[in-house]
């Protein structure tokens, strides 16, 4: 019983995750635009709105950000470079984020977690960008595949 109640629980996190990132914006007042720049110089614009995890918006539109442990603070893939002018936008990284980022490779000062990033309208315009490489936590190079 305890096992079915724990598998329960797995599947509605999986239903869940990024779900809301999937659903268009129901006015131009809910949109806001981001520019996610990937390691090869590519630039991909995004369409998103109030409310969007970065990590499960740029899912949603293809781009690179692996977010290996799905939000939950446990991995470095979702690390990205936040343009210097949209830094003070943003709510101050944790604790955990920042113990996080002490382990990511290519750390900046502008580092930060795409997955604890969430879209408000004054983050309209923001501009981020993918490092050259993250490092996946799990050491059997195993790589979880997107919800
Ligand atoms: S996806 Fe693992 S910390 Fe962001």
């Amino acid at each position: 019983m305890k096992n079915l109640f724990i598998l329960l629980l797995v599947c509605l996190s999986v239903t869940f995750h990024g779900e809301y990132e999937w659903q268009d914006p129901k006015s131009e007042e809910e949109v806001v635009n981001v520019v996610v720049g990937d390691k090869d110089g590519n630039k991909f614009n995004v369409r998103g709105k109030i409310g969007d995890n970065l990590l499960y918006l740029s899912k949603r539109f293809e781009v690179q950000m692996e977010g290996a442990c799905e939000a939950s603070l446990a991995c470095t893939t979702c690390h990205i470079y936040v343009d210097h002018e949209f830094l003070d936008l943003l709510p101050e990284a944790t604790e955990t984020e920042e113990d996080l980022l002490d382990q990511a490779p290519f750390l900046k000062e502008n580092s930060r977690l795409g997955c604890q990033i969430i879209l408000n309208k004054q983050l309209d315009g923001l501009k981020v960008t993918l490092p050259a490489a993250t490092k996946n936590f799990y050491v059997d190079g195993h790589k979880p595949t997107p919800h």
